[in-house]
């Protein structure tokens, strides 16, 4: 286990839910839960885009760091409706998700349109959360490897050594996302492996040792615990179990061991 070498990130991905008038109660029922988390691991929750300032508010002194479930790819300019990697770390948001399995699906993101979102990312203070994953069909024929490295690799383009140390991956396999099907903790975990080698192989052991490689996919306080001490999980991207202080909670809380 080299639980030293990298940290463990625990994130919340809200999707398309909560309210601002959700927030005030969301976290006074987290924080007294998951006091002394710090020592552990590194927590926090990515909510819808209108959402963000009143988060980075409620959150604030407490530790849990913000995210945002996606960005542009370019700078700035004339792309209505996007927002800037800029624009967020300027109101103080500490992550971005890119690529998720849901923006892929629905809304037309390609392993380059991620590569590029990353690469701009990586330009500001905020930290990749990078999504990857395969399909049932992609997992019944037997190329959950391949797939997953290539996406991997597609993502990783040009993004130097220093770059992939600050970038956490996130293995979301999608058959397992909102579907209440967990990923035994062997099959995640021989993934996670896989992935930590893909990234030794295009960079080195010390930066793949370096990765935060988290599992995402009905993760909750049931099954947190196990998946969790799997060596080469580092931490989760949580939907649904993220939406209820108390599971959110107990999914800090098993983080630490
Ligand atoms: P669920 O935890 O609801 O399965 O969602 C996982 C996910 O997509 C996190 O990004």
């Amino acid at each position: 286990m080299n639980r030293e070498l990298r940290k463990t990130v625990i994130a919340g991905n809200w999707k398309m839910n909560m309210l601002a008038s959700d927030l005030g109660s969301f976290v006074s029922g987290l924080l007294p839960q998951i006091s002394g988390f710090k020592s552990w691991c590194d927590a926090a929750v990515c909510t819808p885009f209108v959402l963000l300032p009143a988060a980075t508010d409620a959150f604030k002194g407490s530790g849990v760091g913000v995210g945002a479930q996606n960005m542009s790819q370019f700078d700035s300019g004339a792309y209505t409706g996007e927002v800037s990697a800029a624009q967020l770390s300027d109101i103080g948001i500490d992550y971005v998700i890119i690529g998720h399995s849901e923006r892929r699906q629905y809304f037309g993101e390609t392993d380059k349109s991620v590569n590029e979102k990353l690469t701009t990312a990586l330009k500001s203070p905020l930290i990749p959360i990078v999504c990857v994953g395969e399909t049932l069909s992609e997992r019944e024929t037997g190329v959950t490897f391949e797939l997953v490295s290539l996406q991997v690799k597609a993502a990783l383009v040009g993004v130097s050594a220093s770059d992939m140390r600050r970038t956490v991956i996130a293995y979301e396999p999608v058959w397992a996302i909102g579907t209440g099907k967990t990923a035994t903790p062997e099959d995640a975990q021989e993934v996670c492996a896989a992935i930590r080698s893909v990234i030794a192989s295009l960079y080195d052991k010390s930066t793949a040792d370096a990765v935060t490689i988290q599992y995402g996919g009905s993760m909750n306080e049931k099954n947190a615990k196990e998946l969790l001490a799997q060596p080469d999980i580092d931490g989760g991207l949580i939907g649904g179990a993220s939406l209820k202080p108390d599971s959110f909670a107990a999914i800090i809380n098993a983080a630490n061991q």
